[in-house]
């Protein structure tokens, strides 16, 4: 697409081809009716301009059908779009299995992205071409926007909440990464690169990377004595941890609530606001004391728990 229209960026996901053509489809319909008007404008103003002094203009009293067409005939071509939008939507926000996960700090004024099962990396990201990635993001401060042209992703990354996407890329190469939302002075300097390679590549490259995510996180776990009340037998003082990533928890108000990412940050920070059925609220809060990056970290272990409770049965 990019060697005909040296206007878009490289397309390297299995989501460039249909946000272009929606891209193509907007614009050709925006120019289109852009001259429509400009063409009836200028016509309109020859033809029906004053053409003596003491000229009355005959009154004009509506035209229904006019009005219903120029109602409905957008509305139309707008709803034409709508399956190719919302297909882009599904194929970004739907769960796609086997995805390997990359964990995204924003901060400013630097990208902090992290593998489960390899290396940190600072404003750099190294993924393997034609494997679903799921992103996992969160802001230490203020507004970020995580921005891959060539992957045609742009997601807001927000302070004290998650947020997510998949996409999958398709092709090898080393891509711009962006922040896409004004965060302060230097936000015009908190880029990056995202390089895409031959899965042989990424496995030489991840073999050649420090400890891991989830033995980091488990270091944390223990650091932060976590493990002392949240024992794997179920006897602690809080609830076993194993295997309740993605699991239903029933809490002492009887809601059940989905133990996901944004539920297991929130349980560690604000442990008061959600409690397990048959536990107290005797957890204190780390708000404050563990970063984002250690939360992430943290979350890596509790799913990784999940992973080695699962092949136990
Ligand atoms: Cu971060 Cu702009």
């Amino acid at each position: 697409m990019n060697k005909t229209l040296p206007l878009l960026p490289e397309s390297a996901s299995n989501l460039a081809a249909d946000v272009d053509l929606l891209m193509i489809l907007l614009t050709v319909f925006s120019i289109f009716f852009t001259i429509v008007i400009f063409v009836a404008v200028a016509v309109l103003a020859v033809k029906y301009h004053r053409k003596s002094e003491d000229e009355v203009p005959p009154h004009i009293h509506g035209s229904l059908p006019l009005e219903i067409a120029w109602s409905i005939g957008p509305f139309l071509l707008v709803l034409a779009m709508l399956p190719l939008s919302a297909k882009i939507m599904m194929n970004t926000y739907t769960p796609q299995p086997y995805a390997m996960e990359i964990f995204v700090t924003g901060k400013q004024w630097m990208w902090k992205l992290q593998h489960p099962e390899g290396p940190r990396e600072i404003n750099e990201l190294h993924v393997p071409i034609g494997k679903p990635l799921k992103f996992t993001m969160i802001s230490e401060d203020v507004l970020h926007s995580f921005y891959v042209p060539a992957f045609r992703v742009k997601k807001d990354v927000l302070p004290g909440r998650y947020t997510n996407f998949w996409v999958t890329p398709t092709k090898v190469g080393t891509y711009h990464l962006f922040c896409a939302e004004y965060c302060g002075t230097q936000h015009s300097g908190m880029i990056g690169k995202v390089h895409v390679m031959e899965q042989s590549d990424y496995e030489k490259w991840l073999s050649g990377g420090d400890e891991s995510m989830t033995a980091r996180g488990e270091a944390l776990f223990n650091q932060y004595g976590c493990v002392t009340c949240h024992l794997a037998d179920g006897k602690g003082r809080g609830p076993a941890l194993v295997g309740v990533y993605n699991s239903m928890v029933k809490m002492q108000t009887g809601a059940i609530v989905k133990a996901d990412e944004s539920y297991l940050r929130e349980s560690i920070i604000n442990p008061r606001a959600k409690i397990v059925e048959k536990y107290s609220s005797i957890m204190p809060t780390f708000q404050g004391q563990i970063s984002e990056e250690g939360l992430l970290q943290i979350i890596a272990y509790i799913k990784s728990l999940e992973q080695e409770g699962e092949a136990q049965q």
